[in-house]
Order: structure tokens, then sequence, then C-alpha cells
């Protein structure tokens, strides 16, 4: 059987699943029964320093279903923990002694001057917990104060900070990083400068989920009045694998060591994530709608497909898929495609003739002989893969690559490589040329 274990910045854990930091993390009694349900590790709900944070006492949470009511996204305006502190840090302590084989990371969040860091780093040292997370993200309530996404959306405070942590803790520092940002390799660059172990991603994205269109508020509505909260769960998956993959690929910050967070939901979300290089992956709003005990199907099902593969380890398939994330200029042309459509699978419902006929390239038909036949005509299809993510049917439609004379063009396909910067339609191709 598959060895799920982990060794992320030599924290040991039983598996890569932990729980990202958030209301599942937010104290003992949780925690206990995740990690009697299995996880891994867990990162504690982000702490502060002062007075507790004060919550909105209404709604807090919002959701985007899809058609047969499985959540999609999820949305919400929740604050850091409104505990106090003495007493996470005291249940902190109590969890990481009666559970020493799984991962404990605290999250952490104060206000960007060295002293706090420093305070908040000796009490949460002495816990025994085994790294820190400096929550740079939370796009709402936080922010307005000068931290969590105020911070990470500057490269040189997070710069700043992280290299304060190194200095002030011996423990591993993972920076977590905010979405909200249009280039996500200037704050893990900024991140790796200042020393940071690892970095963690993503935290929320900004979003208003709806609008009441009885009272014209957004949702969640606290007294006719609503604000932007932060958005996960699966709909913020593809954002997310897309900038684990830019700092995995990145010069100057390939290798870094990276916690996957951002719509996990099953192993293979969780797979996925491994494969571009995560050495563990976070899990908030799959916990939030399942409960804790989905670890275990995650677990079942990564350790049965490592065995159908052959992989003994994580480490076997760890990073394999960043050599083939590339830029598009390096795509090649001379990759030719055309749609197929198994027509035993199909129940001719149309949608492919329609949408291809309206927005794509007019190359299904809807009649053949005059009967009520949907087939693909290669001298119009440009392979564009339309019809098959509107067709229900799974693998009804395939695409097929091709050689010899392209029907749509007439000309022969080269069976050679080759990309945009070699075409000459490129001007810059010219100009090398020349
Ligand atoms: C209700 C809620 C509260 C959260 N609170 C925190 C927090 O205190 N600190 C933090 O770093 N991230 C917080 N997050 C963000 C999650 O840790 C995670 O980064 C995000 O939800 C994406 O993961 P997911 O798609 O699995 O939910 C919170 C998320 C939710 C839904
Ligand atoms: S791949 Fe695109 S062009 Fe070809 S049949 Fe499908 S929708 Fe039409
Ligand atoms: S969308 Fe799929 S099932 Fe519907 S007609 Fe086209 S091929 Fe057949």
């Amino acid at each position: 059987m598959a060895d799920l274990s982990t060794r992320f910045l030599g924290i040991s854990s039983p598996n890569p699943f932990w729980l990202a930091s958030a209301p599942p993390t937010d104290k003992e009694y949780n925690v206990q029964r995740a990690f009697e349900a299995g996880w891994g590790g867990v990162v504690w709900k982000t702490l502060g320093e002062g007075d507790p944070v004060v919550n909105v006492n209404g709604p807090r949470y919002g959701a985007i279903h899809g058609p047969d009511r499985r959540l999609l996204g999820f949305n919400n305006i929740e604050l850091i923990t409104d505990r106090a502190l003495d007493l996470n840090l005291e249940e902190i302590a109590r969890v990481k002694r009666n559970w020493p084989d799984r991962a404990m990371i605290v999250s952490l969040m104060v206000p960007c001057e060295e002293k706090s860091w420093q305070q908040i780093l000796a009490v949460v040292e002495e816990t025994g917990a085994d790294g820190v997370e400096l929550n740079f993200g939370c796009p709402h309530g936080m922010s307005e104060r000068g931290m969590g996404s105020a911070v990470g959306q500057v490269p040189e405070y997070i710069e700043m900070v992280a290299r304060w942590c190194k200095e002030h803790s011996r423990l591993p520092v993972i920076v977590k990083l905010t979405p909200n940002i249009t280039d996500i390799r200037y704050p893990a660059r900024a991140a790796r400068a200042g020393g940071a172990d690892a970095v963690s991603l993503i935290n929320t994205i900004s979003s208003i989920v709806s609008i009441d269109l009885d009272n014209f508020a957004p949702t969640p509505t606290i007294d006719g009045k609503g604000s932007h909260g932060g958005y996960c769960g699966p709909a913020v998956k593809p954002i997310a694998l897309n900038m684990v993959a830019e700092i995995a690929r990145d010069v100057a910050t390939r290798g870094m060591p990276i916690s996957g967070i951002g719509g996990i939901t099953t192993w293979r979300d969780a797979a996925e994530y491994i494969a571009l290089g995560c050495g563990t992956v976070q899990v908030c709003t799959a916990a939030m709608t399942y409960g804790f005990k989905i670890v275990q199907e995650m677990i079942s099902g990564l350790s049965d497909w490592m065995d159908e593969k052959g992989y003994a380890t994580i480490e076997d398939f760890r990073g394999r898929a960043v050599p083939n994330v590339t830029d598009w200029q390096y795509l090649n042309l001379n990759y030719v495609t055309k749609a197929r459509i198994d027509q035993d699978k199909c129940i001719s419902c149309g949608r492919c003739h329609i949408v291809c006929e309206d927005t794509s390239h007019q190359a299904i038909t809807s009649r053949v002989d005059g009967i009520r036949r949907f087939e693909v005509i290669d001298a119009e299809c440009v392979g564009c893969n339309l019809c098959v993510s509107v067709c229900p049917v799974e693998d009804c439609i395939t695409m097929e690559a091709i050689a010899g004379i392209d029907p749509r063009t007439g000309k022969p396909i080269e069976p050679a490589y080759a990309n945009w910067t070699m075409h000459p339609n490129n001007p810059m191709a010219k100009l090398a040329a020349e």
C-alpha cells in the first residue's frame, strides 16, 4: 500500500491533508475531532494580538450552488479568531502534546511592527507547535486595519515581516499568500527574499456572491447592508492551481516548498496540487461542507490511485506536472485535432450542434440524409473542444490528433514541433530570420 506520509519543512504528518486556518481549526474540540477522523495536520485559526476581534452577529457566509444544490463557491465575512489568545495557546499546546504525530502550524496576524511579531512568536513557540503561517491574505475586515491582504499586496512588507519572523523564531515560517494581486510571483519572491521557508496559497478571493433583489443589498446581509468577503471552495481551484504553477516554475522561486490551498474536495484535486509541486495540501470549504470524515475518502482515493500507478510515496509524483506547464508561445502549432462523436453514446440532444453552429465553426451536422444525426465535418472543425465541454454525456465526444493533410486547410500537417516564436506570421520571428 502506498505510503502517504510527508515531511514538509522537516514537519512530519501521516498524510498530506492538512486543515487550513479557518473555523474547523478554531478550537481544541474541533481539532481533536479532525485528528480522530484522520487529518494529517492543521493550521490553527489565525491568532491576533490584544483584545479578541469582534465578528458580526448576523450571517457571515454566502454560497453559490449548482443546479443540484451542490456547493460550488463559498464566501465569508468572518475575521480571525475571536477567542482569547491565552485560551488558544493553552489548547494548541494540549492538542500537540496529545497528537505528536500530527502537524500543528499556527496562523498569525498582528500589526506590521517588529515588536508585535516578536512577542507573538515567543508565546507560540512555547506551545510546542511545529511552525507558523503568516496570514497575509484575509481580504476583508483585517485588511482595512493594515493587516492581512494589505500586507500581502506589498512585496516589500512581506519580505520585511518574513525576515523579522525568521530572526525572532526558530520555527519554520510559511507565508500564506493572497490571490488578490495581479502577479503572484512578486509576493512569492518577496517571501523567499525575506527568508521564509515556504509559501501557502491561496487565501480567499475578494468577492460579492450575490445581490438580494428584494433588499437590493449584497449577501450575506447584515441589517440591510453587505460588504465584500473572501471567496473559496471548488470554484477557486483553477485560479489557485495557476498561481501554484506560476511559483513552481518561476526561476526565482523554483523548488521553494509550497502548501497548496483552494477548492480541494477530492483526492484527485489534492493529487493535482501535488503534481504541481505542493508538499502538502490544505482544505477548508470541503470540511465545512461535508464534515471531517471526508478526509477518509481523500486518503483511500489517493492511496488507491498511487497503488494503481505504482507510486510508492508522494515524492514519486510530486512536481511531475511542472515541466509541462509552459507559456502559450511554446505550444506546438503543428498539433492538429478533430472532434470525434461516438454515435453509440450520443443521445441526440443537439447541444454540440447548436454551440458549434452559433458560436464556433459550423462543424457539426444536425441532419444527415434527412435524419437527425450529429456528425463532425472535418473540413470545418478547428478542434476547439467547445462541443466536448458542453456535451452532457461523458466521453461521447473526444478529440483526436490527426496526421497527413488537414481537411480544413488542405495543407499537409508538419510532423515536427513548431511554435509561435518560429511562425512566419510572427513579426519577431521574421525580424530574427533577417
Ligand atoms: C469561514 C472562513 C474563515 C477563514 N478564516 C481564515 C483565517 O482565519 N486565516 C486564514 O489564513 N485563512 C482563513 N480562511 C481561508 C482558508 O484558510 C483557505 O485559504 C480558503 O478558504 C481556500 O481554501 P478552500 O477552498 O479549501 O476553502 C477562511 C476561510 C473561510 C471559509
Ligand atoms: S471542436 Fe469546435 S469546431 Fe470542432 S466540432 Fe467541436 S465545437 Fe465545432
Ligand atoms: S452534445 Fe453529445 S449527446 Fe448531444 S448531440 Fe452532441 S454528441 Fe450527442
